[in-house]
């Protein structure tokens, strides 16, 4: 058996990104694609030229149609435009929906098996796309969203308290957009809760950076959005799903009556492995949180619903 195939769409920042850390971590082979002539082929050579100086084996090729994402195990859809400062997610919607679209028919034609990382904004709308276009089951079609977010508020919690990043344990969940939820009850410091150790008034600023995570680091950039994070984390779902790893990781998940939702991607906490998404779990929330994750699954259905599928 030779390495697992993962393919990129869209080798932007966050696509290209995406490609650095699955190749850097030999996680499989990555085949780049764009629809910009020339530029996949130059970041493919180029990451293949960093190989040497780091020793990774795998192969990356950068590619403007799909022939050679035959039969690709994992493939991570980063295809679409960007937010730009004064822009919401929601303001990308027709353009991204389009092109998620092609996409998924291009990338379903030669890999009808795979697993779909979602990536494109808005996020969860644009997962609601690629599986009605794709017909996968629900499984098998996933949005990279949660671990981004709650990334961002280990890394707050951790800068407020100076203490290793490692040891913070959180989970955000909800759409991704500005109402997301910073589930404070779940979040602990080596099983220290975080209430036992900052005041509400320091916990709500941080669920409020939290929230606004993404925008402020648009307008740091005023060109584009953030790309490390987000490609870590999309990364990591590859990992969970190619090495089994049976990770407990929030992402938008298609939810049939879990939390009260029905036909809604949002943002849930899940059992990670070969099966792709294998179990959806149901936490316990405090009546704030339930309330806060209804109003963030309100906004959530109503750009499904702009989508008009
Ligand atoms: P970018 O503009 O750097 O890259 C997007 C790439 O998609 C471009 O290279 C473009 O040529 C390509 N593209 C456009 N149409 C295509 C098509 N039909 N087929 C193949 N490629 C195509 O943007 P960036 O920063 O990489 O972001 C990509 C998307 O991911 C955006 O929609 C952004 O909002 C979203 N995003 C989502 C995050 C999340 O947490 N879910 C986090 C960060 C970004
Ligand atoms: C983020 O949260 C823009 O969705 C992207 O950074």
């Amino acid at each position: 058996m030779g390495r697992p195939k993962i393919t990129v769409v869209g080798a932007g920042n966050v696509g290209a990104t995406c490609a650095h850390w699955a190749a850097a971590r030999e996680l499989g082979d990555v085949v780049l694609v764009d629809v910009v002539e020339g530029m996949p082929q130059g970041k493919a050579l180029d990451l293949m030229q960093a190989r040497p100086v780091f020793g990774f084996n795998a192969e990356v090729v950068g590619t403007n149609d799909y022939a050679a994402t035959q039969d690709s195990q994992v493939v991570i859809i980063t295809a679409g435009i960007a937010r730009k400062p004064g822009m919401s997610r929601e303001d990308l919607i027709n353009t991204n929906k389009n092109i998620v679209a092609a996409v998924t028919k291009e990338v379903m034609a030669k890999s009808p098996n795979a697993f779909l990382i979602i990536v494109s904004n808005p996020l969860d709308a644009m997962c609601y796309v690629a599986k009605k276009v794709s017909g996968l089951p629900r499984e098998r079609v996933m949005g990279m969203a949660g671990i981004l977010d709650t990334g961002r508020f280990r890394c707050f919690i951790a800068m407020e308290l100076g203490v290793a990043v490692e040891e913070i344990q959180a989970m955000v969940l909800g759409g991704h957009g500005d109402d997301m939820v910073p589930v404070v009850s779940a979040t602990n410091i080596s099983g220290v809760p975080l209430t036992d150790l900052l005041g509400p008034e320091r916990i709500t600023a941080l669920v409020e950076r939290t929230r606004k995570g993404g925008g402020e680091i648009v307008s740091l950039l005023k060109t584009g959005s953030a790309y490390y994070a987000p490609a870590a984390a999309a990364v990591q779902m590859t990992e969970a799903i190619l090495k089994d790893q049976k990770r407990l990781v929030p992402v938008s998940a298609y939810l049939n009556g879990e939390y009260g939702l029905k036909d809604l991607y949002f943002g849930v906490p899940v059992i990670l492995g070969a099966g792709g998404i294998e179990k959806i779990l149901t936490l316990k929330l405090s009546k704030e949180e339930e309330a806060m994750l209804q109003k963030s699954a309100a906004t959530v259905a109503n750009t499904r619903d702009e989508l008009k599928m």
